[in-house]
């Protein structure tokens, strides 16, 4: 049986003033410039989306399920569950993910438990990505470790890092290791 086409998506979890491009979605969109043409890509900003999401509620001892999310939280469900290929775009925060990522990914707790949504089973059949930069790469392994155990729980695929050097806005284009790995980086 032919493969289901694939489609990327791509969370951009940068905080940055809406209009300025940060290190890490400029390494991913050289990530995705290699992608063969025709793919499907859909380029998520979480950070714009925050004030639309409900604050996630632990209700796994209380009503022990969830209702279907609506509105911008449903539009994130869909965005999701429509993906083959999920790509964090993601700096490093104090050694952690950014708040709207964290927020995004504790949602993932929700959606485990809204009946009939087999949220579990769909997100193991598709593979997860990340895309961060930082000051330093041995101080992002952590935030790495997390990311990669989020996908270990599923198990979804883990299609691994792609880290560069950031810093103010453009700095990640001055590094080759991270420019090299980006054109093979989604395609490997
Ligand atoms: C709130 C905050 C926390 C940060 N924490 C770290 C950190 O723990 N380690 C690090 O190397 N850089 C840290 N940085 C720097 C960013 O990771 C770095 O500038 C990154 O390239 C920003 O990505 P962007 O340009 O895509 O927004 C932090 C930046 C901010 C705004």
């Amino acid at each position: 049986m032919a493969e289901a086409p694939r489609h990327f998506l791509f969370l951009v979890t940068s905080t940055r003033e809406p209009g300025h491009l940060g290190n890490t979605e400029w390494l991913a969109r050289q990530a995705a410039a290699a992608l063969p043409a025709g793919t499907a890509q859909t380029w998520l900003q979480l950070a714009p989306l925050q004030p639309q999401l409900p604050p996630f509620v632990d209700q796994r001892h209380t009503a022990g399920q969830y209702p279907m999310p609506e509105g911008a939280l449903k539009a994130l469900l869909d965005a999701t569950l429509a993906a083959t290929d999920i790509v964090l775009v993601s700096p490093v925060y104090w050694f952690s993910i950014p708040a709207p990522l964290k927020a995004y990914l504790d949602h993932w707790s929700a959606w485990l438990r809204v009946p009939g949504l087999s949220f579990k089973e769909t997100m193991a059949q598709k593979t997860l990505r990340l895309v961060a930069t930082s000051g330093d790469r041995a101080k992002a392994q952590p935030m790495i470790d997390s990311v990669k155990l989020c996908a270990e729980f599923f198990p979804m695929a883990w299609g691994g890092a792609l880290w560069g050097k950031g810093g103010p806005p453009d700095a990640v284009q001055a590094d080759a290791g991270a420019r090299d790995q980006a054109a093979t980086f989604l395609i490997a």
